[in-house]
């Protein structure tokens, strides 16, 4: 069955007279029990943060969109990669993070987890198979973004799993941009999949949450009983909010990825622009990769302006009329951002020019070039 088909039907209620189309929201911190031994030895749920109806038909939902064996709903996509971190690592490991890593997950491993003895080496995202030699004895984690957020390298995940196996190192997928719906990193072999849910399945840019999804039953278990001790939980109003944005992902996340590639396209022909950043383009540096791991593209991609000045930049961003000025992407509305400020890395990725992200919604893509056309055609 196809993943339109599937996200069509999953986690719904059997059908009796008048049932409702999703799983109702059941709110509840207290639970109640009928008798007082129940309260420490039902071998069920004793309290709100333990999940509903409705969190467990959206953990069937990722766990089937991911081929996974469990998954952990969390407050937002940061949250379940600093889960995923915390449940494989431990003071006196070294752990191994794409220097392409979304930001605030630097943020996290610089400022919260060297506070507990765990060393954290960036490593370049088109390392390959060389990430061999950056192994050592107490290495338990490897974190890879694919492609890399701002920059959209795509790393050979294929060659990296293999190499992590033969050490035990536990890899964790941050798989985003695709939705889950053009790469399967669980399927090539991963421990883990992270998705920010606020992206593609909230798809309105009005919800944050996040979500883990783990290859194993043991690491699943393991990533639950972190997050639950850290006190991660999800209110059954935001897991039936993206519960609901299942059921029509597939349709959005292919007609945003189709607009963007056209976009794309069409920019990286445009002479204020030295060359698009996006992975189905033949331009792209690791193309190949893409080619040979992917099944489609997203609707984020990046540009490379021409040399210019700070300010024809942040100028040109503001003559855009449909592309809002704000973070994230996935959502129906396209967005645009200036990447310099936040392009932190240790390994310089070189671009010729400053780096603009582009993420397409459901505008039509004749009117988001002609956007475009008008504001770049006005750079000096
Ligand atoms: C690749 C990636 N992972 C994680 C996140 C964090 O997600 P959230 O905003 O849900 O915390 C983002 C947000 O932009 C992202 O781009």
């Amino acid at each position: 069955m196809k993943d339109a088909t599937k996200f069509t039907h999953i986690g719904r209620p059997k059908v009796e007279t008048g049932t409702s189309v999703n799983p109702p929201i059941i709110r509840a911190s207290t639970l109640l029990f009928d008798k007082a031994d129940d309260l420490y030895n039902g071998g069920h749920r004793i309290y709100g943060r333990h999940g509903s109806p409705v969190h467990d038909a959206l953990s069937e939902a990722f766990c089937t969109l991911e081929n996974g064996a469990g998954a952990t709903l969390v407050p937002c996509g940061l949250a379940a990669n600093t889960a995923s971190i915390l449940a494989n690592v431990k003071a006196g490991d070294h752990i191994l993070v794409t220097d392409s890593t979304y930001g605030p997950v630097r943020h996290f491993c610089n400022t919260q987890l060297s506070k507990f003895g765990v060393e954290i080496e960036y490593y370049p995202p088109n390392i390959g198979a060389g990430i061999e030699a950056l192994i050592r004895d107490n290495t338990s984690c490897i974190l890879l973004e694919s492609p890399g957020s701002l920059s959209m390298e795509i790393q050979d995940l294929p060659a990296i799993i293999k190499i992590a196996k033969t050490h035990n190192i536990v890899t964790i997928v941050d798989n985003t941009w695709s939705a889950g719906l053009v790469y399967a990193p669980l399927d090539m072999g991963a421990d883990i999949a992270v998705h920010s849910a606020t992206k593609f399945f909230s798809g309105h840019g009005d919800i944050l949450f996040g979500a883990v999804v783990s290859r194993t039953k043991p690491m699943a278990k393991n990533v639950a009983a972190t997050a639950v001790a850290f006190g991660n939980s999800t209110s059954p109003d935001d897991t039936y909010q993206i519960l609901r944005g299942f059921r029509t992902v597939v349709t959005r996340f292919a007609q945003q990825s189709k607009s963007a590639l056209q976009l794309a396209t069409w920019l990286e022909s445009h002479d204020k622009v030295a060359r698009a950043v996006h992975p189905a383009l033949k331009s792209h540096p690791n193309h190949d990769l893409w080619q040979r791991d992917f099944t489609g593209s997203s609707c984020l991609f990046s540009i490379v302006l021409k040399p210019c000045a700070q300010t024809e930049v942040l100028a040109l961003l503001d003559r855009l009329k449909l592309f809002a000025k704000g973070f994230s992407f996935g959502g129906f509305e396209s967005l645009v951002i200036h990447c310099d400020p936040q392009l932190t890395r240790n390994h310089d990725p070189k671009f010729e020019g400053p780096l603009v992200r582009i993420s397409c919604g459901l505008e039509d893509i004749e009117d988001m070039k002609a956007d475009w056309a008008r504001s770049l055609d006005q750079i000096s």
